[in-house]
């Protein structure tokens, strides 16, 4: 059974996984646009990521924009969009300063092309920073992530022309061969995955790599979320006993 008391060896998270929702019933309760909500939303990424980069979190995935956001109206995502752009080119004085890496997850030849190259522009500008590696899930779903990387295991196959086709595929198709063709294969697994205003779903983030992930549900929206909210889901995750299929100790 967990104990309540964190034992102080419990390790922190390396990477944690964050479903960033419920800006638009914020602006709702607060009689505001939903794009106000978007810019609330906003702050509190910066927020959380000053934290996870204080406590000294090696990755952290924000769901920024799903491969299904856009069905939302042009205004939405033109707004969102808009955001992205400004956020990468304010914060790159603090990446610096902070030694924080940008990455991307997701499809960037369904960016628009301005967004596309200033994300590419802040991976290249803070790629060679050590501290915290901030994974911006843009674009991205877990599925057309599976899709795409399939796509570049069999593009590995074909160059393999010596050798059967078959006999190729049967060596290669391993989940090694498969992660090893994700958008980021260096990248460990989530160990905490956590979704903010009180949905109980995944929304297609991280399916492959949340296989074993820890999942951690807040009722709080996620432009009132703050540092003591990610405490929270820290310590919650430190009382779990994560065993992998391996049955109790
Ligand atoms: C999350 O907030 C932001 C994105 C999905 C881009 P929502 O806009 O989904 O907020 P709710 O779920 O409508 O409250
Ligand atoms: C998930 O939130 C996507 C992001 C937070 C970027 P949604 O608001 O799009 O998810 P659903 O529609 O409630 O499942
Ligand atoms: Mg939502």
């Amino acid at each position: 059974m967990a104990s309540s008391v964190v034992p102080a060896s419990s390790p922190l998270p390396r990477h944690i996984g964050i479903i960033m929702d419920g800006n638009g019933r914020w602006a709702q309760r607060n009689n505001q646009f939903r794009t106000q909500g978007h810019l609330e939303g906003l702050k509190t990424a910066k927020k959380i990521v000053r934290a996870a980069s204080d406590l000294h979190i090696q990755f952290l995935t924000l769901y920024v924009f799903s491969t299904e956001n856009w069905k939302r109206t042009a205004e939405e995502v033109g707004f969102i969009m808009g955001l992205v752009k400004q956020y990468l080119k304010a914060e790159l004085d603090f990446y610096r300063e902070n030694r924080i890496r940008i990455r991307h997850a997701g499809d960037p030849g369904g960016l628009p092309p301005d967004i596309a190259r200033e994300l590419a522009e802040a991976c290249e500008d803070t790629r060679s920073f050590e501290g915290l590696q901030v994974i911006l899930a843009l674009n991205y779903g877990g599925r057309d992530a599976i899709v795409r990387a399939v796509g570049r295991w069999f593009d590995s196959l074909a160059k393999l022309e010596h050798e059967p086709l078959e006999k190729r595929i049967q060596e290669k198709i391993t989940e090694e061969g498969i992660r090893s063709c994700l958008d980021n294969p260096d990248i460990p697994d989530p160990d905490l995955i956590i979704r903010t205003a009180g949905e109980y779903r995944i929304s297609n983030f991280l399916l492959w790599e949340g296989a074993y992930a820890e999942y951690y549900f807040s009722e709080t929206l996620w432009p009132d979320w703050s540092e003591a909210d990610l405490r929270a889901a820290i310590s919650a995750y430190q009382q779990r006993e994560r065993r992998f299929g391996g049955g109790n100790p």
